[in-house]
């Protein structure tokens, strides 16, 4: 049995979605763990482009796609994507799509909260899905989940509860209210259809444990937008680390196996928080154009900068990464001089570990520098054919992080990627 969990080594967006497209091959189960239509996961496979949200990766490759207790999950998101997903020619169906059956779910009046909250100052740049106020219902004991669904006069009734909790809040920021009535019938129209996915995920993950089946946990996400260990309070609402399998899933024994942390060869982060690396200069806008840095579910321009390896080491302990892949070299392949932030200098004092208890927006970047390879390296997929210099990049990589890199990516293609 083989079990591999992928997560995001930096700010999300690294790639995740098609290293997970490639590792399916040798997968048999394919499990999302946390988060909910807040990710977007892009793979490009014999020359069509999937772009899913919600639904786990492995529904491309026909693979056993579990969307597991730790997730969120908004209703009419999950049948729009189906829709959009079965219009490409792949079929998804109960035999090949569970939900779990103590999955949260998303409603309108979360989606109208996080909207209504991102007016203040105090945004944290969120996608605007409801995200966050979906997992505050869960640890505050109000949330709806997909199981509530098979008895709907209780769900009715709660709901008249939480929506006096809800309403409370709208209110007070001027937004429109919502009627019980007309949740209810949203929720008769939308969320009540997805009974028919309706699983155990423990069951599954223990079954799958039993029967020696291989098992690749899809993380959404990444390590440093972790609700307990990233750029808190800019981060998402779900832990993000590969520790979360066991929890995302209810299947309490620890999940070992290989842990795989994306990153790209530079780094960038969507909404606000610091960013230490980041480029306000022309590097940063060509990086941003070659590298089509706007996010697949919201379309804003994504922040760009230079790798962080005092980011990434902090992702590689937090996150129990045991191997790394590195996307997007590519993008880099012009440049005379290539950065790599080393240290960060705040107030005359050097750190080389992720230092918690400073303000990381002004904290200074300490860079090693490295020469560009001036090559293109698109669509590159054995590891003698890449120029010394981009090798040498990878090595630095590997020295720096003590952590193997085992899989480069080279391109937008599923053909574009390759274990060294
Ligand atoms: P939320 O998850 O929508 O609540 O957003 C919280 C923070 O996480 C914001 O900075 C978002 O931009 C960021 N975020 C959420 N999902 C992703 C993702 O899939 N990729 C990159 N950033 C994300």
């Amino acid at each position: 049995m083989s079990i591999k969990t992928v997560v995001g080594a930096q700010w999300g967006d690294e790639g995740k979605g098609k290293i997970i497209d490639w590792l399916c091959e040798d997968a048999e189960h394919v499990i999302r763990f946390q988060g909910g239509n807040n990710a977007g996961h892009t793979i490009v496979s014999e020359g069509k482009t999937y772009k899913l949200s919600l639904l786990p990766s492995g529904v491309i490759s026909g693979k056993y796609s579990l969307i597991a207790s730790g997730v969120v999950v908004n209703p009419q998101a999950f049948f729009n994507e189906k829709a959009s997903i079965e219009s490409q020619g792949i079929v998804i169906s109960p035999e090949n799509l569970g939900i779990a059956e103590t999955a949260t779910l998303v409603l309108p009046y979360h989606i109208a909260l996080d909207k209504a909250r991102e007016q203040y100052s105090t945004k944290i740049g969120t996608t605007l899905k409801g995200i966050g106020p979906a997992y505050e219902d869960r640890v505050g004991r109000r949330a709806i989940r997909l199981v509530d669904l098979l008895d709907l006069e209780t769900v009715e009734a709660r709901l008249e509860n939480i929506l006096f909790h809800y309403n409370a809040l709208l209110q007070s920021m001027n937004q429109e209210t919502f009627a019980t009535h007309d949740v209810l019938a949203y929720i008769k129209e939308h969320a009540v259809p997805l009974l028919d996915y309706m699983v155990s995920d423990t069951e599954i993950v223990e079954k799958a444990f039993f029967d020696d089946k291989s098992i690749l946990f899809e993380g959404a996400q990444a390590v440093m937008l972790d609700i307990n260990h990233g750029t808190y309070p800019y981060v998402t609402s779900s832990n993000t680390v590969s520790a979360q399998t066991s929890i995302g899933t209810g299947y309490g024994y620890p999940i070992a196996g290989n842990v795989i942390g994306v990153a790209k060869a530079y780094c960038t982060r969507v909404g606000e928080g610091p960013f230490v690396s980041e480029l306000l200069d022309e590097t940063g806008d060509i990086i941003c154009q070659k590298g089509q840095e706007y996010g697949t579910v919201t379309g804003r321009k994504r922040r760009c900068g230079w790798l962080d390896i005092v980011a990434l080491n902090y992702a590689i302990v937090k996150g129990g990464i045991t191997e790394l892949a590195i996307t997007k070299g590519d993008i880099l392949d012009e440049m005379d001089e290539i950065k790599i932030c080393v240290g960060y200098k705040h107030h005359e004092k050097v750190y080389t570990k992720l230092p918690l208890t400073i303000d990381l927006y002004e904290v200074e970047p300490i860079y090693q520098s490295l020469p560009g390879w001036k090559s293109s390296t698109f669509g590159i997929t054995t590891w003698d054919q890449l120029p010394k210099n981009y090798k040498d990049f990878i090595y630095m990589i590997e020295e720096l992080t003590k952590t193997p890199v085992s899989y480069l990516s080279t391109g937008p293609d599923r053909e574009h990627t390759f274990k060294i």
